[in-house]
């Protein structure tokens, strides 16, 4: 059955509403992050994060910790180091106390994968 036009509008808007709340939070990371290829500023590159591993881009100087850290970035690693980063990586140079609220997480990681899909 079509949905009566004006529906047809509202579900429009719901379905990117999400993704506009969550581009908001990769402003924190933002200040430090760029989400495009070799391109570091303060922190590294995060263009295609998943499935890469820790401290391994030749063009950014990683701090040793991070190197040696052994972790593969997905969604279950990034959602344990975003709630607590010197928990997780111990003496690493990310500046940032972490996403106390698993939400925020949550929707910041689905931006993120949503952007390298
Ligand atoms: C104030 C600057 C700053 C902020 C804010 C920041 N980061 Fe970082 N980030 C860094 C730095 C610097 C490193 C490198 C750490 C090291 O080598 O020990 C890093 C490393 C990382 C890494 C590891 C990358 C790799 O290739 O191994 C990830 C993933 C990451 N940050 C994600 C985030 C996310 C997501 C946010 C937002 C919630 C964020 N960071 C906020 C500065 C920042």
């Amino acid at each position: 059955m079509a949905l009566p036009r004006f529906l047809e509008r509202s579900r429009l808007s719901f379905e990117t509403l999400p993704t506009w709340r969550n581009e908001k939070k990769f402003e924190e990371c933002a200040a430090c992050h760029k989400l495009q290829r070799s391109e570091d500023s303060v922190g590294p590159s995060l263009h295609g994060v998943f499935s890469r591993k820790a401290g391994t881009l030749t063009d950014f100087r990683f701090s040793p910790v991070m190197k040696r850290s052994g972790i593969t970035w997905d969604a279950k690693t990034l959602d344990a180091f975003l709630t607590d980063p010197q928990k997780v990586v111990s003496a690493n140079r990310m500046p940032y106390a972490g996403l106390a609220d698993a939400k925020d997480r949550a929707d910041l990681i689905a931006y993120l994968q949503k952007t390298f899909k």
